[in-house]
């Protein structure tokens, strides 16, 4: 009977959130907004008009982005930086049908993120525009909504081209949310919890809570504050009476003591939950969960970053939002498998390049353990030089509800640990500049004391006009885009500044990575890529990031590096190539070589990782150099068995004993200053095989010869989905030869058949250069590999994957998907 019960809740929740539906319950409810919205691609006249005949729109739930599920078109509007992908007007309807309203409720909806300047109207009435597409917005619906059906009409332009230097997206490609409460209830953002004093035995937990009351008396009521622990345990609670204004706001400060805080860390992120009660003797008004962290933060000139008073390295990458062929339409599951992925290779800290993300990408933060620069804008008032329309038409009128936005929606996610105002901005050159820095700077720190504010400067000391010495002055923390840019400090990096202004607190916002193509070898130097540094030869590209990584690594007054990009991302590129590639993993979320360097650089457990591939037909006898990221005391490199030696790496020397000119021991006789490992091999087919030591561990890799195609291996990343129509599964797909080894260069054309409760969404082989459609069904391997993303129906059931190829064994895979949905 339980069970039952159960299982018809779970089934009634769903009906509420597939319908947006109200049953009206007396405390506040926060619905998903995302099924059954009826879309076009095209402007359309009196489509926000309550009677407007939508029949014939196509039926779509949300997240969603029409740019992506068009064709690459070198003549695209949008050109290399928006991915030569359509963009245009699109309409957006959602019938929302509401079966009672009681006396007073109050009623918002809440857009995650609308790629651009959308107009949303309710029954016909315009609630307002937004022009941004990167900060979330809400509107009161109170006043307009009714018993029985309602029309929600959004109208997105992102025809006005070009607006962006990378793909953006078009439409409501983030979660569309309906609030309802009662005329007493807590304020959209309106938790503020920071933790003014932690230690390992106490923490200090203060709260400000912005209650609204909607009714025209002052009403005299209780605010309840309980701290829930991980497990769901209460720990502490406090009670203040509040007086509440008339048709006012009031904002509430509260302080709870939390004995042997459990510290967020990025090892171990604990969170806490906050459960806020609006009470009226005993009945409850208003109830909200807020998710929290405690933890120190500190930032110091000399020794870098703190983390609950220890030192940590932000060993950090850029990222921007798109998530290949989802375009900006982002599964919270797409970001999972991306972020485990980064964690896996030791990073610790993402810059969301350049805007704030999806509010469910910092609530992975949270929970994975990362540490976040939370970015605003790219432009403010002076324009970048490519891109006519972007930010800085907006910026004078709208920065400050864009910066409160992003500030009031993210500053309780403790993954969040530094705010940037922005990435390059022109205006660290120009007379005015210091001032828009200021008033930014000050807007930060009134909003959100607890958090320093940075830049990314690239203009420091640039030979052609260097950024200003007051504008950087009033950054908390100097942001450094590619510190080596300029001239001597190819070489002396930060050391320059370190010297001059010795108070400056010092972070690399942006710089170099490894980059390059996945898999993809060129022995001589790639001469298309004319960019300095920019080498693609396969044996080269990495010396840059080595360099720079060696100053950082041992300098503790860095803070650290968040390289460019973790992930390659569409746009800023140029054709024949759709994206960038400039990620240490691909589109599809494969690791290049490039992912093991920074692997070997910031984890312990024992690796190594060797390149290139061993099938170089027609190259017998010639020398093919063979590279290693490891960190390894020592690595040896056999070929078909024979020993080309042992070698170490001379970074970090190892440090002096006690004794006179003694080396802690073992002694390693260094092999190499690099970063890398590398043996010159005379080419013959067969078996590469590496063995790293640390430690008196051992780790091997293997690269063999393979013969040519034979079948496909399909592989997913999950076994069970959920059947709410929003989680994905990833299937992995591997060209394999009669061994079943990958076969590096195969480019076989597959062909994908989803069966059951699945859809295609996405296929992908991570060249920037395939520009078939993100949606096809048939798309390439490149190097051996390729991305099948398919999304599961609202209907639970087997899904069956089939993978075709001429010449190719076929094959299949079965996922499952199931009803446990667990909603927020
Ligand atoms: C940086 C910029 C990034 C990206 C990168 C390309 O200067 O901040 O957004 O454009 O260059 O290399």
């Amino acid at each position: 009977m339980k069970k039952f019960a159960i299982i018809l809740n779970v089934a009634l929740i769903q009906l509420l959130i597939l319908n947006a539906r109200s049953a009206i319950p007396e405390t506040r409810q926060h619905l998903l907004m995302d099924y059954n919205w009826k879309f076009i691609q095209s402007d359309i006249k009196d489509a926000e008009k309550q009677n407007f005949d939508d029949t014939k729109w196509r039926t779509l739930n949300l997240p969603h982005d029409w740019s992506i599920e068009g064709e690459f078109k070198e003549d695209a509007i949008t050109k290399g930086p928006g991915g030569y992908l359509p963009t245009g007007i699109g309409w957006y309807r959602k019938h929302l049908s509401v079966t009672t309203i009681q006396k007073d409720q109050q009623f918002w909806i809440e857009f995650d993120g609308v790629y651009m300047n959308s107009d949303v109207w309710i029954n016909g009435q315009h609630l307002g525009k937004h022009p941004y597409g990167y900060t979330s917005f809400y509107y009161n619906l109170t006043p307009f909504i009714k018993k029985g059906g309602n029309i929600i009409a959004v109208r997105v332009d992102n025809s006005i081209q070009p607006n962006s230097r990378w793909y953006s997206g078009s439409g409501i490609y983030r979660h569309v949310w309906l609030n309802i409460a009662g005329p007493v209830h807590i304020a959209q953002w309106g938790t503020y919890i920071t933790t003014p004093k932690v230690d390992s035995s106490s923490a200090t937990i203060s709260i400000r809570t912005s209650i609204e009351n909607y009714f025209k008396v002052t009403k005299n009521m209780v605010l309840r504050s309980v701290v829930k622990d991980g497990s769901g345990k209460e720990i502490a609670t406090v009670e203040t009476p509040v007086l509440l204004t008339s048709s006012g706001k009031t904002d509430i400060e509260q302080t709870i003591s939390v004995a042997s805080p459990a510290l967020w860390s990025i090892d171990m992120p604990s969170l806490y939950t906050l459960h806020s009660f609006i009470l009226e003797g005993t009945k409850v008004n208003d109830n909200l969960i807020s998710t929290f962290g405690i933890r120190k933060i500190e930032y110091d000139k000399d020794k870098g970053f703190l983390l609950n008073e220890k030192h940590i390295k932000m060993n950090g990458v850029c990222l921007h939002h798109d998530a290949g062929c989802l375009g900006a339409a982002v599964p919270e599951q797409a970001w999972v498998r991306r972020l485990q992925l980064l964690k896996e290779m030791g990073c610790n800290a993402i810059r969301t390049s350049h805007n704030p993300p999806a509010p469910e990408f910092l609530d992975l933060c949270d929970k994975m353990g990362f540490l976040v620069m939370d970015e605003i804008f790219d432009e403010w008032v002076e324009k970048k030089g490519q891109v006519g329309f972007s930010y800085h038409i907006f910026f004078e009128e709208w920065w400050k509800s864009d910066l409160l936005s992003m500030i009031y929606r993210d500053r309780n996610h403790p993954s969040i640990v530094i705010w940037s105002a922005g990435n390059e901005v022109p205006d660290q050159v120009a007379e005015k500049g210091s001032e828009v820095m200021r008033k930014l700077v000050e807007t930060f720190h009134k909003e959100d004391p607890t958090r320093p504010v940075t830049q990314a400067n690239d203009r420091i000391a640039a030979g052609d006009g260097p950024a200003k010495l007051p504008f950087l002055e009033l950054q908390d923390i100097v942001g450094y885009n590619y510190v080596d840019r300029w001239n001597e400090r190819r070489e002396l990096y930060y050391s320059v500044d370190r010297h001059d202004h010795p108070d400056w607190k010092m972070i690399g916002t942006e710089n170099v990575s490894v980059g390059g193509l996945r898999g993809q070898y060129s022995i001589a130097s790639d001469l298309s890529d004319k960019r300095p540094g920019r080498s693609r030869d396969y044996r080269l590209g990495m010396i840059q990031a080595e360099q720079l990584w060696k100053f950082t690594s041992v300098n503790d007054y860095v803070t650290g590096d968040f390289m460019w990009t973790g992930i390659d991302y569409l746009g800023e590129a140029g054709w024949p190539n759709k994206n960038s590639s400039s990620g240490v993993i691909d589109l599809c979320g494969f690791p290049k070589d490039g992912y093991y360097f920074y692997q070997s650089q910031w984890t312990e457990k024992p690796m190594v990782h060797i390149f290139p591939h061993w099938n170089w037909a027609g190259y017998e006898g010639k020398v093919i150099s063979v590279i290693a990221y490891t960190n390894c005391d020592t690595v040896e490199l056999f070929l078909n068995g024979r020993s080309f030696g042992k070698k170490s790496y001379v970074f970090p020397q190892q440090g002096h004993s006690k004794s006179w000119n003694g080396y802690a021991r073992p002694y390693i006789a260094p092999t190499t200053s690099d970063l890398h490992l590398t043996w010159d091999v005379s080419y013959e087919p067969g078996t590469l095989k590496v063995v790293g030591k640390k430690n008196g561990k051992i780790v091997t890799e293997e690269v063999h010869t393979t013969s040519k195609p034979a079948a496909i291996r399909l592989s997913a990343d999950r076994k069970v989905i959920n059947a709410d129509a929003r989680d994905i599964v990833n299937v992995k797909v591997e060209i394999v030869d009669e061994n079943g080894l990958v076969v590096p260069d195969a480019n076989n054309l597959i062909e994908f058949k989803v069966e059951g409760e699945g859809v295609l969404i996405g296929t992908d082989n991570g060249t920037p250069s395939d520009k078939t459609n993100m949606k096809s069904k048939q798309r390439n391997a490149f190097n051996g590999l390729a991305l099948a993303v398919i999304q599961a129906t609202g209907k639970a059931g087997n899904i069956r994957i089939t993978a075709a190829s001429s010449g190719l064994k076929e094959t299949f895979l079965h996922v499952s998907s199931n009803n446990m949905v667990i909603y927020k």
